[in-house]
């Protein structure tokens, strides 16, 4: 395709059509492609307009594609999937971003015309100029269909509807809307006073998070190499939703702590930074993603034992000593994240929905005969479903008579019938659920 032959392509726009096309056509996340593909990019601006380019036109893709359906006659050959993301980010340009129309206009033919086919450029051309020609009328029958309105796939859209009915369309809002940058100080090192009082020297605008005691809201996102003491871990970013599962577990010095599913570790840094004496064993079943928990805990000078293992197969890792704390931080849909990682929406399935669930059950059950008597294990999900989280940890409880809910006494979120759950920027905030149990009857927290 155009963009991808080069790897260190400068352009703005043939970068983002590369990764919008690699995340529609090939189904890669961005995770693993948008951070190498961007530092190829030199001019900060550049790579900025390149990042909002790709973000824009995956959170509105469902909403660009039903304007697309109504500009083509007919859909793209196989073949020219490569045009069509092309023409997705060039309609996010004109109908939904403020950028001038022609410059828009011009480059994303421009890049058509390198595509090798004769007849693309003159195709761009007509879709994006009708586009600006009709730009109302398309995005009022946008309106009028529910998935192109909130852009969403419909099955999500009405798995959220039937899971949220008073409040579904504050979960799509919330998740289509831009995260702020947030920031965890590091205790160990710094109170969030002192390192406000660093970030106004260094004219960086931020104000302290209400919900958490270590959360630091920037006004506008920076660059993390700009941030004073990033690189000797005075600090680190991290949504102020995840800042409040290492504040749950109740740590206390001489405790054995299990961390389940841990990459890349930002949860792993938290508890580490958080309580200096306990022993703490860091698990991941993808090597790739165990080694950032490593690079994260190295940065920020802390120790955990890090292992590759599935945290389900317990015999294959666990040494038969009893955890007091075990965070499962379970995988999930991620559904409460997409105003981070908007490409989630166009990743997921809904058969996703039935394997995610049975995955959390078998985790949660595997790991719960590790957990001492009166010990915590809290259950966490990026995750609006009611089906992988309350859904889980009922079904899980029906099961198992020595589990029971210690309710988290908090501020945040709204109780559910069990764990409490933040929907998508509730109070600035990512979308997470957390259940909190304890074993047997002995108290704890
Ligand atoms: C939600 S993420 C964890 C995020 C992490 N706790 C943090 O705060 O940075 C879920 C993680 O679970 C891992 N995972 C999935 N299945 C697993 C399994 N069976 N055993 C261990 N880890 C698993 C994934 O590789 C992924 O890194």
């Amino acid at each position: 395709m155009m963009a991808v032959r080069n790897a260190r392509v400068q352009q703005p726009r043939a970068l983002a059509t590369t990764l919008v096309y690699q995340v529609l056509e090939q189904g890669d996340s961005l995770s693993g492609s948008l951070t190498t593909a961007l530092a190829g990019i030199d001019d900060p601006r550049n790579r900025a307009f390149a990042r909002e380019l790709v973000f824009g036109t995956l959170r509105w893709c469902e909403r660009l594609e039903f304007v697309l359906g109504r500009l083509l006659q007919k859909p793209l050959r196989n073949r020219d999937r490569d045009l069509h993301a092309l023409l997705l980010v060039g309609l996010y340009q004109v109908l939904l971003l403020d950028t001038a129309d022609h410059a828009a206009v011009s480059e994303t033919v421009d890049l058509a015309r390198r595509s090798g086919k004769r007849w693309a450029a003159g195709l761009v051309n007509g879709v994006l100029r009708s586009a600006l020609r009709q730009s109302q009328a398309l995005l009022a029958a946008a309106d009028a269909v529910p998935a192109a309105r909130w852009s969403y796939p419909d099955w999500w859209l009405r798995q959220v509807q039937a899971d949220w009915p008073d409040d579904w369309m504050q979960v799509l809002d919330g998740g289509n809307r831009r995260a702020p940058m947030v920031l965890r100080v590091n205790a160990r090192k710094s109170t969030r006073q002192a390192y406000l009082a660093r970030l106004a020297d260094a004219g960086i605008g931020a104000q302290p998070h209400s919900c958490v005691d270590s959360g630091i809201v920037l006004e506008t996102p920076v660059a993390v190499d700009s941030l004073p003491g990033f690189r000797s871990g005075d600090v680190s970013v991290q949504d102020a939703a995840a800042q409040l599962t290492a504040g749950q577990l109740g740590l206390a010095p001489g405790q054995r702590v299990l961390d389940a599913c841990a990459a890349p570790g930002g949860k792993t840094g938290h508890i580490a930074e958080s309580e200096a004496d306990i022993s703490l064993l860091a698990l991941d079943n993808t090597a790739q993603r165990l080694e950032r928990v490593e690079e994260n805990l190295q940065r920020l000078a802390l120790k955990a034992a890090c292992v590759c293992a599935d945290a389900g197969a317990t015999d294959d890792w666990w040494d038969g000593q009893p955890f007091d704390r075990i965070l499962l931080d379970a995988p999930c849909s991620a559904s409460g994240v997409v105003r981070r990682h908007p490409d989630i929406k166009c990743l997921r399935r809904a058969s996703d929905l039935q394997q995610l669930p049975a995955q959390q059950h078998r985790l949660l059950k595997a790991l719960w005969p590790l957990l001492a008597p009166g010990g915590i294990l809290l259950y966490v999900t990026c995750s609006v479903f009611r089906s992988e989280n309350a859904g889980v940890v009922e079904a899980f409880m029906a099961q198992q008579n020595d589990a029971r809910e210690l309710p988290l006494d908090v501020e945040w979120g709204s109780r559910q019938s069990v764990g409490r759950q933040l929907l998508p920027g509730e109070q600035g905030m990512d979308g997470f659920y957390y259940a909190r149990l304890i074993k047997g009857s002995t108290s704890a927290s």
